[in-house]
């Protein structure tokens, strides 16, 4: 197994890639056909196992605090994306990516790293035993036909919302067992040294 930069000829096992890990985790249907560029400098590292990538981590960095991150006033590089491929986990890929953007970060003198992430178990505990650090959450709330019947919302005539996502930072319990679908999504930092 190799870790290089990412290529334009990655894209497609990019894709592959990211879709499986993602499968049978809170972000399952969180799909992409088409890998994000970014506009800001950017970590984006493969993992490749017999010319497949099996892993991938993409880190968007700020040149002005508080351009992308939200945890610190000094520079820091957001974790877009990092997966590993399932037939591959549990084989340290993630880790090895992480060292090989560490490496990366420390150069463009980055001082920490954030990531956001739903409360499937495995994946914080992965981000803790990576030394992140729990730094705030709030709620990702789906909602169905049935659900937003109770709900007053203001939209033009003839248009009828079947389902609805949002963001919610309160903690009401009406407004949490409304919802036919919850996460928390919680934040996750780790500062460079
Ligand atoms: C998170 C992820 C990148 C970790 O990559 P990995 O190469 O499998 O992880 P590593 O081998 O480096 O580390 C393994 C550790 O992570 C945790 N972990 C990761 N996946 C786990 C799982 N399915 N079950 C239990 N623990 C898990 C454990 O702490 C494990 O340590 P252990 O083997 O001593 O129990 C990978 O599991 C993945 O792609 N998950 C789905 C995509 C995702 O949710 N990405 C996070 C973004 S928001």
């Amino acid at each position: 197994m190799i870790i290089r930069p990412y290529t334009d000829t990655d894209e497609q096992g990019w894709l592959r890639c990211r879709v499986l890990a993602f499968l049978n985790t809170a972000y399952f249907d969180n799909v992409l056909q088409k890998k994000a560029h970014y506009d800001r400098p950017s970590i984006e590292l493969v993992a490749i196992e017999q010319n497949k990538v099996v892993g991938l981590i993409d880190i968007e960095y700020e040149e002005t605090p508080r351009t992308i991150c939200t945890a610190y006033n000094t520079v820091g590089g957001m974790i877009w994306h990092v997966a590993v491929h399932p037939d591959y986990q549990h084989r340290r890929i993630g880790e090895k990516l992480l060292e090989a953007a560490l490496k990366e970060a420390k150069t463009a003198k980055l001082t920490y790293l954030e990531a956001w992430t739903r409360d499937n178990p495995p994946i914080p505990r992965w981000y803790e035993k990576m030394r992140f650090t729990q730094k705030y959450a709030y709620h990702h709330l789906y909602f169905d036909e049935t659900a937003l019947e109770k709900y007053d919302l203001s939209v033009p005539a003839q248009v009828h919302p079947m389902t609805m996502f949002a963001h919610y930072t309160g903690s009401d319990p009406d407004v949490l067992n409304r919802a036919s679908r919850r996460h928390l999504c919680m934040c996750y930092v780790k500062r460079i040294i």
